[in-house]
């Protein structure tokens, strides 16, 4: 692991424990980017720099005929001087134009990784984890000063890219675009996949062949989206499951970002990302900084499982912070899709009282707790019981609860305020809002306009006030529209377009700061379900709800491509009545069950609905769930067999030992002459002897993966089993 630079020919070689990551600087002082893939031995590759004469590639120089930026593989490429790529950043200058050139200054590596000054980051806990080079290159025309940095970790093949912006200049300018990182490819016949969708079908994987041009993922919605997760991946077309070079490229950062890929004439790959330079624009000054957030970048040469899990670790261990980081999650129960917001105690507690009778250990009262909040049209803002529904408060509510051995957990939507609350009508220029025009609702909200310090400050009191005034555990931390009229009354003509993003680090601020007063709540994100799931949130909030459909054969596609990038760990699932709600199929209880275990598992429907033999599995899944959570939670992740590509899902957890593994097969729709299929597993030690009681199987490890095991035949829709297989 680690940064070797030869000062002799420029060359950075970073290293982790089985990627190689080269540059170079060139005797132009421009930066070359020379391999990113498996680890190799040379560092010297300057044979893949010969001077090809390309018509219409302009040379930067007379005296060196056919050198041009256009054919260069560089790391952070700026656009008017030769290169006619998407560029990684564009300045206007206060004489109003753009072309800028970055030559290398200095660089130097330091032990661990510096923060990013007011956004979420991957971390070290010790200067022993991690390496980070930083270099700053500079326009000598106008003096402004790039750093880039790159943190090459000891335990995870990732890399983590960041750049920030130092205006050396005398004069004012405008960041148009600064991205965070750009790396180009020397082939162009791979294939990309993102991971998109819309609300209630999140993240869904798509993958296809690269074409001449630019294919990008967005968003341009204030938020990471339901639509679009900021997240590409690139493979070869050749690239499994389990085999085959995989590149993935995550951005921590939950506002509009933009992922591209652009293939070019001379059929190289051009990846870059980082906040979407649509409508975004930044004043900077005479000295002052522009911090870009990080992206996360891992290669595997084993795969899509073998990068998933890379990201897994590195997110689970070193984005998620606090003490739920390493601590399996309560099973909960929520009210909402029990009740909606038609409860009073009484009905809160006969749900609580079923709870405790089955095992669940925290209840969470969702939306509809404070102000006049019996529907969605009203109260947000207003964060004081509503004593109708809990004539005892939080605190009385919390105390019956906490009686019958139960954690208590509460809904919020901070970020919003409703047209009708008394917060708006004390305060009518605190939400997001342009002179003049309509203010747009969404779900007949607004949104606060957490740009501005005084509500951000406002806002930690008002939340402090609530999460101090009773035994809160678990916070979930909704978000439910999207942002219109972008602007704020505080910021001057020329910085409304920094808006959005001056939006992103007032909510970082406050998160930072109620997540660090109480460290002992669990906080889950939410945004009408996944469309926050992103890094940047997982750094505040260890897991987020992963969709507000719950129905568990839609969640097999949406688990699916979430587990792509996003840990197990942080994904809430929940078991809820059928017909489902959302898309109204009705599945089998036991499927539910296991779809659920999947993830941070709870449930969600009217416990006290429920027959006999009902709440007998339920209580077997429980205590199946407590059984098997720290695998679920630590465990390497293994998917089997996806939803996107036939009738049966299966995927697997194994321990860190292997000495454990829990297999979930589903399938979807009964099929007549139904062929015998054999599920091969994962991840086991390949000489060791497994144990699965409920199929009477002793196995070797090799048997099951190579052979595999027979898949049951089924009889109905929706079917599905779990295996668990011990080291004897
Ligand atoms: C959207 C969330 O995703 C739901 O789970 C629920 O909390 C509602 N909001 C409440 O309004």
């Amino acid at each position: 692991m680690g940064i070797i630079y030869n000062a002799d020919n420029g060359i950075f070689h970073l290293q982790s424990k089985k990627t190689s990551y080269i540059f170079q600087v060139d005797h132009r002082g421009y930066l070359v980017h020379l391999h990113w893939g498996r680890k190799i031995t040379d560092s010297d590759l300057t044979q893949f720099l010969p001077i090809v004469e390309r018509p219409f590639s302009p040379m930067t120089d007379p005296d060196e005929p056919y050198f041009s930026l256009d054919v260069v593989a560089q790391e952070y490429p700026g656009y008017g001087t030769s290169d006619f790529r998407q560029p990684a950043y564009q300045i206007q200058f206060d004489n109003g134009t753009t072309a800028a050139e970055l030559l290398y200054q200095s660089h130097r590596i330091v032990p661990g990784k510096p923060r990013l000054e007011g956004l979420p980051a991957t971390y070290v806990e010790s200067d022993t984890e991690a390496n980070t080079l930083e270099i700053t290159l500079l326009d000598p025309v106008s003096n402004m000063e790039i750093c880039l940095s790159y943190t090459v970790y000891e335990s995870f093949d990732a890399i983590v890219r960041s750049t920030r912006f130092t205006n050396q200049g005398k004069q004012p300018v405008r960041l148009l675009r600064a991205l965070s990182a750009s790396i180009d490819f020397h082939h162009k016949s791979m294939e990309w996949i993102q991971l998109s969708g819309a609300w209630a079908k999140e993240r869904w994987m798509h993958r296809k062949l690269l074409a001449p041009g630019i294919q990008s993922v967005e968003s341009r919605r204030g938020a990471s989206s339901h639509q679009h997760n900021p997240f590409i991946a690139l493979v070869e077309p050749t690239t499994t499951e389990d085999h085959g070079d995989a590149y993935g490229f995550s951005l921590v950062y939950s506002g509009n970002f933009l992922a591209s890929i652009e293939v070019n004439q001379f059929q190289t790959t051009r990846i870059s990302m980082g906040i979407n330079p649509f409508d975004f624009n930044w004043l900077l000054e005479p000295c002052e900084t522009f911090q870009a957030p990080e992206v996360v970048m891992v290669y595997s040469s084993e795969g899509l499982g073998g990068m998933s899990r890379q990201y897994h670790k590195i997110y689970r261990t070193r984005l998620s912070r606090g003490k739920y980081r390493d601590q399996v999650r309560p099973i909960l129960v929520n009210n909402w899709e029990a009740t909606y917001f038609d409860f009073n105690q009484e009905k809160i507690v006969s749900l609580a009282d079923e709870a405790k009778n089955l095992g669940i250990e925290l209840f969470v009262l969702d939306d509809g707790w404070f102000g006049k909040r019996n529907n969605d049209r009203t109260s947000l803002g207003d964060w004081f019981v509503n004593l109708e529904k809990l004539p005892n408060g939080l605190s009385g509510l919390a105390k019956e609860l906490n009686e019958r051995d139960l954690q208590f957990g509460v809904w919020l939507e901070p970020e919003m305020i409703s047209v009708d609350s008394e917060l708006y009508r004390a305060h009518p220029d605190w939400c997001l809002h342009l002179p003049d025009r309509r203010r747009t609702e969404g779900r007949f909200q607004l949104i606060l306009d957490l740009s501005r310090q005084d509500v951000c400050d406002v806002l930690i009191e008002n939340l402090s006030g609530v999460l101090s005034s009773a035994p809160i555990n678990y916070v979930k931390w909704d978000m439910n529209r999207n942002m219109t009229e972008i602007g704020s009354a505080c910021l001057p003509p020329e910085r409304q377009r920094e808006t959005a993003h001056r939006y992103m680090l007032g909510l970082y601020r406050v998160l930072d700061t109620i997540t660090e007063r109480f460290p002992h709540i669990l906080f889950e994100s939410c945004s009408g379900g996944g469309g926050r799931f992103d890094p940047g949130m997982l750094y505040y909030m260890p897991q987020t709800w992963t969709s507000d459909n719950s129905d568990a054969i839609e969640r097999l596609k949406i688990q699916y491509g979430t587990s792509l990038v996003y840990p197990i760990s942080a994904m809430g699932s929940h078991v809820t009545a059928v017909p489902n709600h959302q898309v109204h199929r009705i599945t089998p209880l036991s499927t539910r069950g296991n779809v659920a275990l999947s993830g941070n598992f709870g449930y969600e429907l009217d416990l006290t609905k429920m027959t006999l033999d009902e709440k007998e599995l339920v209580k077997k899944q429980i205590s199946q769930c407590k059984e098997v959570r720290d695998l679920t939670f630590n465990g390497d992740f293994y998917r089997l067999s996806s939803p996107f590509e036939g009738n049966e899902t299966a995927w697997m957890f194994v321990s860190e030992e292997q000495d454990e593994a829990l297999v979930f097969w589903i399938k979807v729709l009964a099929e007549p002459a139904e062929p015998l299929r054999r599920l091969q597993l994962r991840g086991l030690d390949p000489s060791a002897v497994y144990v699965e009681q409920s199929l009477g199987l002793t196995m070797h490890g090799d048997t099951l993966m190579y052979a595999g095991v027979q898949v049951p035949v089924t009889a109905g829709d929706f079917q599905s089993v779990s295996w668990r297989f011990r080291r004897l």
